[in-house]
């Protein structure tokens, strides 16, 4: 007798709630990826909606990838499918399994991301978002929200960019006590710092070579403050260690005080000064790192050390941000979620 076993395709909509450097970074990928993924995961991925701050492109049927990509991100209403709909209304009403948050957040108040993660989660839609400020300001009450609604609520993304630390500590090292997580959280700093290292220039002019090149926002005060960094250790100290922390428990010293000189006397001592976001202290300050250790990265290179009771270190090291690698650790997480369809 002939068994013939049927694995059915399953769909899985997406509505994506900002299409800005990381929304459009999805897409592309999205695009590449879009058979490899059916084939080896048995879904097919659909984009049920693109938001923007004025209105959205909405196609149940799925928007193809080549229709917005070709768009400039700020005219998006040239597309055919474009409505004056807003997120909140797209969340809420157009048929979609995931919500992709990835809007820029305030760090004060969480909006507009905040906004958006309740009413998609309130609304029976799983979460994935790289957008840090709602999980830093409010992870307990929205991990609360998703587990009454048996809903997924994902951020690999928040922290780290490509670097898959919270799948890492849920998925594989679950047995694990995480007892230590500490290490680079900021391209931007470190860049700055590994530049002042290897040419023994100022900060100011690592700083402006960073933005000519890219790697640094016009205004890097968040960054260079260790700001971003504690927002961060916010996110792994309440997500991975159990703790129930605020940014305000956080305290912060950022480079902007460290000189060539600083620099030089560790350099001849065999040390580099890297900032270090300390998520069992609570602390983000510049440190003495041996240039040995494994969390001497240079340029934007993002690098973590976890201590565990059972598998003791492991550092993980890799791009903390960027369009594509970014879209890596959302990806995780669809599939994550993809993985319990029926
Ligand atoms: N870039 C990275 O490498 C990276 C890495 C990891 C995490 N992240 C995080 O991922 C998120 C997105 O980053 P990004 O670099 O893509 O930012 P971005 O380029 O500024 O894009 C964000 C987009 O969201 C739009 N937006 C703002 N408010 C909205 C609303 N209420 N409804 C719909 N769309 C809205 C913005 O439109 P307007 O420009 O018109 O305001 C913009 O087009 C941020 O939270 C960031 O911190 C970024």
């Amino acid at each position: 007798m002939n068994l013939i076993i049927e694995i059915k395709l399953k769909t899985l909509k997406i509505a994506i709630v900002g299409f800005g450097v990381i929304g459009r970074g999805f897409v592309s990928v999205l695009k590449a990826k879009h058979g490899f993924i059916k084939k080896n995961f048995d879904v097919d991925l659909k984009i049920s909606a693109i938001c923007e701050v004025n209105g959205s492109i909405v196609d149940e049927k799925g928007i193809n990838p080549d229709s917005v990509l070709k768009l400039d991100s700020k005219r998006l209403d040239r597309h055919n499918n474009w409505t004056s709909m807003k997120s909140p209304d797209i969340i809420e009403r157009i048929d979609s399994g995931v919500i992709l948050e990835v809007t820029p957040g305030n760090i004060k108040t969480g909006e507009p991301g905040l906004s958006h993660i309740k009413t998609a989660l309130k609304n029976g839609r799983h979460v994935v978002t790289s957008n840090k400020a709602p999980i830093a300001l409010k992870f307990s009450e929205l991990k609360n929200l998703a587990e009454r609604k048996n809903l997924k609520l994902m951020f690999e993304a928040t922290v780290g960019g490509a670097i898959p630390l919270i799948n890492l500590c849920r998925e594989t090292l679950h047995i694990n006590k995480i007892e230590s997580i500490h290490g680079i959280l900021n391209g931007t700093s470190n860049y700055v710092l590994t530049k002042m290292f290897e040419e023994g220039v100022n900060i100011n002019s690592a700083l402006k070579e960073a933005q000519e090149l890219g790697i640094a926002e016009s205004d890097p005060s968040y960054d260079i403050n260790g700001i971003d960094t504690g927002v961060k250790i916010v996110i792994l100290a309440n997500s991975l260690m159990n703790r129930n922390v605020s940014f305000r428990d956080v305290k912060i010293k950022g480079i902007t005080d460290i000189t060539p000189e600083a620099v030089d006397i560790a350099k001849k001592h065999n040390y580099v000064i890297k900032l270090i976001g300390d998520a069992g202290k609570l602390e983000v300050s510049p440190r003495l790192i041996p240039v040995n250790n494994p969390l001497n990265v240079s340029g934007p290179l993002n690098a973590i050390m976890l201590h565990t009771d059972i598998a003791k270190n492991i550092t993980v090291i890799g791009h903390g941000a960027g369009a594509e690698e970014t879209a890596s650790s959302l990806f995780s997480d669809v599939l994550y979620i993809a993985k319990d369809l029926h």
